[in-house]
């Protein structure tokens, strides 16, 4: 009969090593500690938002490898050799906005603003799925993600604009 391997001690720490934003980060955390808790708590990159917690909201969202994750969702320790690209890592050398975060000032797609990071960075990983530049499909591409101020029309505006702008600056394929 299979034994199962002894579950591990939740007050042990686990060394992962991973890129956040360009940058190295090297830690060591209890295997229960989410994505979202190592930005915001260890890291102090307090633009990825904590709302539902339980996967629903999309605030929280984030670039895992290029795909958009909600960090509340994901274990640090299974992000090993990973790399994460938060709100802050859209930021340019030159302190310029993204495409996705002007379009966004551009169609005035938010209110209060909690959804945004979480909205702009699932905008930017629908470059790289492909999600044409079209109200119908970016609006089923941001299902994930819910917004309680703005009634989606400013969000999927700036979205479908968003991703017309990211193809014109890479036409070749598009990176965060
Ligand atoms: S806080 Fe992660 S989906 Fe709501
Ligand atoms: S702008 Fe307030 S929740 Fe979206």
């Amino acid at each position: 009969m299979p034994h199962d391997s002894p579950p591990m001690p939740a007050n042990k720490l686990v060394s992962i090593r991973l890129q956040v934003n360009g940058q190295p980060v090297e830690t060591a955390l209890p295997p229960s500690t989410l994505l979202v808790d190592l930005l915001r708590e260890q890291l102090g990159l307090t633009g990825t938002h904590q709302g539902c917690d339980t996967a629903q909201c999309g605030a929280c969202t984030v670039l895992v490898n290029g795909a958009a994750t909600k960090s509340c969702n994901v274990l640090a320790v299974q992000l090993d050799g990973a790399s994460v690209v938060s709100i802050e890592g859209l930021e340019a050398a030159d302190g310029s906005l993204h495409p996705m975060q002007q379009a966004f000032g551009r169609h005035h797609a938010l209110q209060c603003g909690f959804c945004t990071p979480g909205m702009v960075m699932r905008g930017v990983a629908m470059a790289a799925e492909g999600v044409p530049a079209q109200a119908l499909a970016v609006s089923c591409a941001l299902s994930g993600n819910l917004c309680r101020c703005t009634g989606y029309r400013g969000i999927v505006n700036a979205v479908c604009e968003g991703l017309q702008q990211m193809r014109a600056r890479s036409p070749g394929g598009v990176a965060a």
